[in-house]
């Protein structure tokens, strides 16, 4: 299936508009099996949208009593380290909305070393799908420079780690220089819909590389997402689509 390339003006365009295809996506969900599982993901771009879904989410008043939160990947530090991607998920919406703490699932980065750390968060994820496949109706991506994402870097041994749903990753050339654990291609292609938060000039080029037919996963993970039966979305800032090819079916949204 083609991926969807949707195009907003600016970096806050892009969080407000990325809320609201979020809250669309939980709102489906519910309505179609009673809960929404979202995988969320680290980075700068994802956290302005998270504000936004606290807003909007109010607003709307999101049937959060039915979502069910998991971590796409994660840096191996406690909680509170500034560095865990759960902790700014927490900071950014999770304390502000009223999700059950029961159906908070932070990847726990506490148990060492990092790959027990990684087998009891597939451990969880299979206890919680049961007999059902693993299929998270939604997960966010973002998109590093270097063409990683969740935590899955160029060149390293969990891009082919097909048996399990999660993994360990040593540090990518990106900071921070930590273990990481990350959901594996299988898990994250067996999604519902994958929605990639990609802004900034700097992720130009990468973006284009993304996108192109003849990228090479190990060069490009981000390329390697491709849901076997779900929706594959690209949201991004004008900064970011710049290098895209004006071949490209590109949806531009300027919102009033
Ligand atoms: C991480 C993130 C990572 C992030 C991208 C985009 O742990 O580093 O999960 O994959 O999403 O690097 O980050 P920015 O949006 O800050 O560019």
């Amino acid at each position: 299936m083609q991926p969807t390339i949707i195009v907003l003006p600016s970096p806050e365009a892009l969080a407000v508009a990325a809320a609201g295809e979020i809250l669309n996506h939980a709102r489906r969900a519910i309505s179609d099996h009673g809960r929404f599982v979202i995988a969320l993901t680290g980075g700068s771009t994802p956290e302005k949208t998270y504000k936004e879904i606290v807003s909007l989410g109010l607003k709307q008043k999101a049937d959060w009593v039915r979502w069910f939160v998991f971590m796409g990947d994660d840096r191996h530090v406690p909680l509170e380290d500034s560095r865990s991607n759960f902790g700014m998920a927490m900071r950014t919406l999770l304390h502000h909305v009223p999700i059950p703490a029961n159906q908070l699932f932070p990847i726990p980065t506490e148990i060492q070393p990092v790959q027990r750390s990684a087998s009891e968060y597939d451990r969880t994820l299979r206890q919680f799908f049961g007999t059902a496949p693993p299929v998270f109706d939604l997960i966010l991506l973002g998109l590093g420079d270097d063409g990683h994402t969740a935590s899955l870097f160029p060149h390293a041994p969990a891009l082919s780690c097909t048996a399990d749903l999660v993994t360990s990753s040593p540090p990518g050339v990106l900071p921070p220089p930590v273990d990481r654990v990350t959901f594996t291609f299988p898990l994250l292609n067996a999604a519902r819909a994958v929605l990639f938060l990609v802004g900034g000039a700097n992720k130009a080029r990468t973006m284009a590389r993304v996108l192109d037919p003849a990228a090479q996963v190990n060069e490009v993970p981000a390329a390697g997402i491709r849901p076997a039966h779900g929706t594959l979305c690209f949201m991004l800032d004008s900064a970011a689509a710049d290098a895209l090819p004006p071949t490209l079916p590109i949806k531009r949204v300027n919102p009033q």
